[in-house]
């Protein structure tokens, strides 16, 4: 396989893949990335393109364009990688790679439509199993069987596209089973936007199918129609920003087919009837006075170290280092993504320095996989997708909760966000809010809710806290609620951290 940025070219099958799903090609457009290829960023002159790719026959030069414009398409944004040579030719202006996978946005690689044709469309291969997920596997599969609509929800990087995939593969691949599986990646839809044009994609769905509207767009109904008699498990990953029309379409789906499973991922639930949610957990992380064994043991740490095993670098040998990696671990709350990018940084400048960059974690956190879609090639973009689905009340009171260093009430929360702008009413509201957008986390002390917030997220609302000038105020308000430990380090008149915070917002897209 031979990776360009999002675009994946398999030489051996003649096939292309953008984000990992496969585009159509014609052959001659083939032979002419074929040749740049090989060309490693050298220019292919116009004759040499004439003379392999149409060897028998004359042609005009019109057609080295035609066919170059067609590539282009397909490298969408990044066209520019086909660089034009003025009046010799072409090359190719970004790096090739090779690769033994697709190169995914959104996920590992994909089933190039040959196990069994009809029976997985589209998705992605898990090359590893999992780690820490086998009991969730079956319990979101067992979930399926008896309600038709199953959420997976949590905050971003959690995990929730790779346990999807690894559901939905099993679901296949189960003796008894007779399943199609479709893999639908809403993420490129624009925010707010209808997604049964890319729903029927995935489907194989095509305008003229069925009853299309009067501007030739597929309809849900022509979808429905489709999947008459399917025993059908549709994977429909991230939601969020498209939560309304995913809504209506699941709903849709599952109430005109009885053999229609729909397995979503979502920062949000979709609140369809028929749906069962399921709160993806944290990998578990050690407990501070955990033995090495029981350190060894625990999820987070054994990603952390296949990442960094995968970089050939080794820290275990020593009890020192087995702490700190534990204690890196706790403090970025067992989220798979952030522990992935914070292995990338150990890989290159060792534990030590990560944990003693751990208060400015936006700015360190930044190397994400190159093939990784833009909300996760850093910790602060995972966090800026959210933010960015956030009303105004929403962010206001995200910022404010910023200053709760654990657990605290509602009524606490009330008496540091409610302000002469905010009614306590409208604090509340955007509480549910926040809490079913996975910003806010909530749990039980004895029979009363609590809330709390991930530490990443704690970080992320005091940068935007102290970005919007009204750090000491809030404290104020709220400085009876507040745990002695951070009233010291606040009236300290540095906040521990608060120089790197204000180095972070740099790398935190504005509100
Ligand atoms: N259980 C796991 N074992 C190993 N790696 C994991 C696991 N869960 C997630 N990862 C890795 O963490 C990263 C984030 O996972 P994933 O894309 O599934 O998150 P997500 O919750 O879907 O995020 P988003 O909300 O941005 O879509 C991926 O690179 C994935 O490979
Ligand atoms: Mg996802």
């Amino acid at each position: 396989m031979i990776k360009i940025g999002r675009v994946t070219v398999s030489l051996e099958m003649r096939e292309i893949y953008l984000d990992g799903q496969l585009v159509h090609v014609g052959s001659r457009a083939f032979d002419i990335l074929e040749l740049l290829i090989n060309a490693r960023g050298k220019t292919v002159t116009k004759d040499e393109i004439l003379r392999e790719v149409w060897p028998k026959s004359v042609v005009e030069e019109n057609n080295i364009h035609v066919q170059l414009s067609a590539l282009r398409k397909i490298f969408g944004a990044d066209k520019d990688v086909i660089r034009t040579i003025s009046g010799r030719g072409y090359r190719l202006a970004a790096p090739v790679e090779e690769s033994a996978t697709l190169g995914m946005a959104d996920a590992g690689a994909i089933h190039a439509g040959r196990t069994e044709p009809g029976k997985l469309s589209g998705l992605p291969v898990c090359h590893a199993p999992l780690i820490g997920r086998d009991a969730a596997i079956a319990e979101i599969g067992g979930a399926l069987t008896g309600t038709p609509i199953v959420t997976l929800l949590g905050p971003g990087g959690i995990g929730k596209t790779q346990l999807a995939i690894a559901v939905a593969a099993a679901a296949a691949t189960a003796a008894t089973a007779d399943v199609e599986v479709c893999f639908v990646a809403l993420a490129s839809v624009e925010r707010g936007q209808c997604i049964v044009g890319t729903l029927a994609e995935a489907l194989g769905v095509r305008r003229g199918d069925g009853a299309d509207d009067a501007d030739g767009v597929v309809t849900p109904e022509t979808v429905v129609a489709a999947i008459a008699g399917r025993k059908l498990l549709i994977l429909l990953d991230n939601c969020e920003h498209v939560i309304e029309s995913a809504a209506t379409v699941c709903e849709l789906l599952v109430q005109a087919s009885a053999e229609v499973r729909i397995l979503a991922t979502s920062r949000e639930p979709l609140r369809t009837r028929d749906e069962k949610f399921y709160w993806v957990p944290p990998l578990d992380t050690p407990d501070l006075d955990a033995s090495s064994q029981r350190i060894l043991a625990c999820a987070s740490v054994r990603l952390f170290l296949a990442r960094l095993d995968a970089l050939n670098a080794d820290f275990t040998s020593e009890r020192d280092s087995l702490d700190m990696i534990a204690t890196i671990c706790r403090r970025l709350d067992g989220v798979p993504l952030a522990l992935e990018l914070a292995a990338a940084r150990a890989g290159v400048f060792g534990i030590r320095k990560l944990l003693s960059e751990m208060d400015d974690r936006f700015r360190c956190l930044t190397g994400g996989r190159r093939t990784a879609p833009a909300r996760q090639q850093t910790l602060a973009a995972a966090l800026d997708w959210s933010y960015r689905l956030l009303d105004e009340t929403e962010r206001l009171v995200l910022h404010r909760l910023g200053v709760f260093p654990a657990r605290f009430s509602l009524d606490a929360a009330c008496a540091i966000a409610t302000c002469e702008r905010l009614s306590r009413n409208e604090v509340t509201e955007a509480m549910v809010g926040l809490a079913s957008k996975c910003l806010v986390m909530t749990t039980f002390d004895s029979t009363v809710k609590a809330y709390f917030l991930l530490e990443t997220t704690r970080e992320y609302a005091l940068c935007k806290l102290y970005e919007s000038g009204e750090a000491d105020e809030v404290h104020a308000r709220g400085a009876d609620y507040l745990e002695p430990a951070y009233e010291q380090r606040y009236t300290r008149g540095v906040v521990a951290g608060a120089p790197g915070r204000e180095r972070a917002l740099s790398s935190i897209a504005p509100g």
